[in-house]
């Protein structure tokens, strides 16, 4: 059979990668996928050095356009990264008829439904392993592997490099600045690293699991979305005090509010206890714990993000469409693993409903009575306390109070807080971390 032919949009970290793993593993993919296939021809903001890479190989093109509308292209690869021109080279791509392979989580974050659509009505597939956790086959494992599951919740480290950040800090005691630039040395961060560190690309990545766990529409506009940038090494240094990890964790999962059934979406800097695996997850990796009913909790571990781990996820979406093109396109496995038609529309609740255990800190007075006060809010708010650490003041008139609380609403603590606030004691305004048991 005539190789499938593969033109890409976009060789930087990612596109050097597959062209690399292709070439390098050429024999093997071509045994496994059932034809060879090549990538035929780039588009590329720099021509001298997408030459260096491939020498006279393939045709290398600055007009991302001439790919799309190739007739010899079957499979279009897009990893030109940001949402406006990747989505009308998408779309345009779908309508010659050709099937998608993308890294582009902010392009399915927020244009997917529409993007789905059009695949659908075409008959072509558009693949998006690489989009979520780099080289870990999360996609595969929720649409199929667990495809006999009611799916519970998800909660995954899903951004390499926040989580390196965190890691270093905590392990190395270097700065915020240091460690984002080795980051961006290492090809982690995105190309605006606000995205990163503002919880922001890691939105964008559990916005698509979400759909995939639960049969919804991808709703971006939905996640509540908190960073990393405000965090404290006080905080982080208490965190452990107390047996925990501070991760930035991305969760979404099943709940019930007094309107009904809904979904949470949320990914903020979340206290873990430090015996859990999750928690020991350091580094650039990845890991997404899945709890669901049948199978129970599963932990899907790797690397998030660079060069190779992702054009792995590239290529096994490559493989696949590549088996894909030979079937029937009523036997394909659905874009959001349910079919079209069988979507629901669970709302995602407001961040005010969800329920959560959480860590306080109180920054106060060394004065009597404060103690007494802080713990009379909260059981007037109907919250229990589950730890509380207080460091002899010395010397100091003030001093940090920890409480770390039982499970309840989000609604209930921001009340709570807002009291604890006006107290004549409280020196600053409380930090707030959320903290999940994920037993
Ligand atoms: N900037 C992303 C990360 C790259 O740090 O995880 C992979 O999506």
């Amino acid at each position: 059979m005539k190789p499938i032919k593969v033109g890409l949009l976009g060789l930087g970290t990612v596109g050097a990668g597959t062209f690399n793993v292709l070439q390098r593993n050429q024999e093997e993919i071509r045994r496994r996928a059932g034809r060879g296939i090549e990538i035929t021809m780039a588009a590329v903001r720099n021509i001298e050095r997408a030459r260096q890479l491939t020498g006279n190989s393939i045709e290398v093109v600055a007009d991302p356009f001439a790919v799309v509308n190739h007739p010899d292209i079957d499979i279009v690869v897009e990893l030109i990264g940001g949402y406006e021109l990747p989505r009308e080279l998408v779309l345009k791509a779908i309508a010659n008829g050709k099937h998608v392979v993308t890294a582009n989580k902010a392009l399915l974050a927020l244009h997917g439904n529409e993007i789905f659509a059009a695949a659908q009505d075409k008959g072509v597939t558009v693949a998006f392993e690489a989009a979520v956790a780099g080289g870990v086959p999360i996609i595969k494992a929720l649409r199929e592997g667990l495809t006999a599951n009611r799916i519970e919740s998800v909660a995954g480290i899903i951004n390499g490099t926040t989580n390196f950040i965190l890691s270093e800090m905590r392990e190395k005691g270097l700065d915020f600045a240091t460690v984002l630039k080795q980051a961006q040395e290492l090809g982690y961060a995105e190309a605006d690293p606000t995205f990163d560190i503002e919880g922001v690309d890691a939105a964008h990545k559990l916005t698509i699991m979400s759909a995939i766990a639960f049969g919804i529409p991808v709703q971006f506009d939905k996640a509540y979305i908190e960073g990393i940038s405000k965090l404290e090494a006080a905080d982080i240094r208490y965190a452990e005090q107390l047996g925990y990890r501070i991760k930035l964790l991305g969760i979404t999962r099943r709940t019930r509010t007094e309107s009904g059934d809904g979904i949470e979406l949320r990914v903020h800097p979340t206290l873990i206890p430090a015996a859990r695996l999750i928690a020991n997850v350091e580094g650039a990796m990845n890991a997404v714990l899945v709890q669901a009913d049948a199978v129970g909790a599963s932990l899907y571990y790797g690397k998030g993000a660079g060069s190779e781990p992702t054009a792995s996820a590239v290529i096994a979406d490559l493989v696949d469409v590549t088996r894909l093109a030979t079937v029937d396109p009523y036997c394909r496995v659905p874009h959001l693993a349910f079919q079209p038609g069988e979507m629901t529309d669970v709302a995602i609740v407001p961040m005010s409903e969800i329920t959560t255990s959480y860590y306080l800190r109180v920054h106060v007075k060394d004065q009597l009575g404060v103690m007494a006060d802080l713990t009379r809010i909260l059981a007037d708010a109907g919250i229990s306390i589950d730890a509380v650490l207080q460091k002899e003041p010395g010397d100091q008139t003030d001093l940090d109070i920890i409480m770390l609380t039982h499970q309840t609403r989000e609604k209930n603590i921001d009340a709570a807080i807002a009291k604890i606030e006006q107290l004549p004691a409280v020196i600053s305004k409380v930090t707030r971390i959320r903290l999940e048991a994920l037993s």
